[in-house]
């Protein structure tokens, strides 16, 4: 059967959240007559009314440009899915403490789909989950509706690999993955992206392989990252800047792209990388296969707001600063630069860190919500920059947004002798130099001191 007509189609998207709503106003951007989904009726009261809790640039403007010209509808009602061809699903995959999947939004979302199913539509689930997923859980329970997944209707898995900050360019520009439970969903599914986001469609010959495709990759991020921050480390213990070897150490092809190691920080954040390779360990252990790296490369990522703060910490140390009569302004408290994301910021627990040690810490970030952060770091966000840094014996820059890119150090009201930890700016050498005739006193990740 196809799984796709001709002509106009009417898209679902189940779950409107941060992936939902990127996906929904793209798709909506694009002419595509979109239906949002979410139990969330706080969510969908505030989108109706114009105001958007999600802090993607362009995002709020896509989604007002989609709900003022119709071809964006955001509701409550699963009855509305009657009328989509295509249901994309976007709902929550949080793991449990055990690495394997908190299943809950997923059964819950597909539960309610298969009372309003009908023949001819194609479900594709956007929502990372562990192989396997897509044909169990989700077809079972679509199954529920009386009819078969591969006969009545399609069903495919399409990972989404967008990455905050610039997930919007990306939408339109990345290839799509599509497995199907059979070659006419996977089919449908690649035609689908191609025709709705205009984007290259790799058509894969199951959803595990899709699942997996996914995984992989931020499994390889997350791991790639764990091998720059001990990069970092063994740099700073032989007093080599890990900026400059790695930007020489990634001149070479290997394989059939060149080496690419990315960036040591003060740590990984966000909601997939923190949880995303757990799926992978959890799934293989079930089958009786032990994954070493996906704990190890979590272990050391996750100690990088310790090692992060301890560096601040003795170099106030070396400057005669005690941390406990020390001020450390923060700037930039999300989990990365350019988005104002806060969960599983390690801007947290460098933050915690230094105030164990005594120090008086201010916050400043000007992409999160003032309210959320004040919860999240128990901190209220000072107004501005210069609140922040005034008398500060630290300034220490965890995301480097735009908005700080152009800080003018000379003019900050900070103490003599301040220090600037740089935990995610990646300041070039000449800047450091420029700093320190400032007199700032600088050190960084795998910096020489
Ligand atoms: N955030 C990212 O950058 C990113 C990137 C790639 C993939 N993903 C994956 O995409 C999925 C969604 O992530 P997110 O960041 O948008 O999560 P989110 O928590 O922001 O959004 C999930 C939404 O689903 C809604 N929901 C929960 N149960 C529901 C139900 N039964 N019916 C309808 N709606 C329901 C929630 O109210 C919420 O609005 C996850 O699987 C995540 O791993 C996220």
């Amino acid at each position: 059967m196809r799984f796709l007509r001709d002509g106009d189609i009417t898209v679902a998207v189940v779950g409107f959240g941060y992936v939902g709503s990127c996906l929904a106003a793209t798709l909506a951007d694009r002419g595509v007559d979109v239906i949002g989904v979410d139990t969330d009726g706080n969510l969908v009261a505030e989108l109706n009314a114009g105001r958007c809790r999600f802090r993607e640039e362009g995002l709020a403007e896509l989604l007002g440009d989609g709900l003022a010209s119709g071809r964006l509808r955001i509701t409550s009602d699963y009855a509305e899915t009657r009328n989509a061809d295509v249901v994309l699903v976007t709902v929550g995959t949080p793991v449990l403490a055990d690495g394997s999947l908190a299943d809950g939004q997923l059964r819950a979302a597909c539960a309610e789909l298969s009372r309003h199913l009908r023949r001819g539509q194609l479900f594709v689930v956007k929502s990372t989950v562990p192989p396997g997923t897509t044909r169990t859980i989700v077809r079972e329970t679509l199954e529920r509706s009386g009819l078969t997944g591969s006969i009545d209707f399609g069903l495919a898995f399409s990972p989404e690999r967008l990455s905050e900050g610039v997930a919007l360019r990306e939408l339109k520009t990345f290839p799509i993955v599509a497995g199907g439970l059979d070659p006419d969903s996977a089919a449908a599914a690649a035609e689908f992206w191609r025709r709705s986001l205009g984007v290259r469609a790799i058509p894969l010959e199951s959803p595990e392989a899709a699942e997996i495709v996914k995984l992989a990759d931020n499994w390889w991020i997350d791991a790639n990252i764990a091998l720059a921050n001990e990069l970092a480390k063994f740099c700073a213990v032989h007093e080599v800047d890990v900026i400059e070897v790695i930007a020489a150490a990634n001149t070479i092809p290997k394989g059939s792209s060149m080496i690419n190691i990315l960036l040591p920080s003060v740590g990984v954040g966000g909601s997939c990388l923190t949880k995303d390779p757990w799926m992978v360990w959890q799934s293989a252990r079930r089958r009786g296969v032990e994954i070493l790296t996906v704990p190890a490369a979590r272990e050391i990522n996750a100690g990088m707001p310790e090692y992060t703060a301890q560096l601040a910490l003795s170099a106030l140390a070396d400057l005669g600063k005690d941390p406990d009569t020390a001020t450390i302004a923060v700037l930039g408290l999300a989990f990365k630069n350019n988005t104002g994301d806060l969960r599983a910021t390690p801007t947290q627990p460098t933050i915690a860190a230094f105030t164990k040690a005594g120090a008086e810490v201010r916050i400043f970030d000007p992409l999160v919500d003032a309210a959320e952060a004040e919860d999240v770091f128990g901190i209220p966000v000072s107004a501005s920059i210069e609140d922040a840094v005034r008398g500060a014996d630290c300034v220490a820059v965890l995301a480097l947004h735009r908005q700080l890119e152009d800080l003018d150090f000379a003019t900050l009201p900070v103490a003599a002798d301040c220090l600037v930890l740089d935990g995610r700016a990646y300041y070039s050498k000449g800047k450091i130099h420029s700093l320190r005739e400032l007199g700032y006193h600088y050190r960084g990740i795998g910096r020489a001191a």
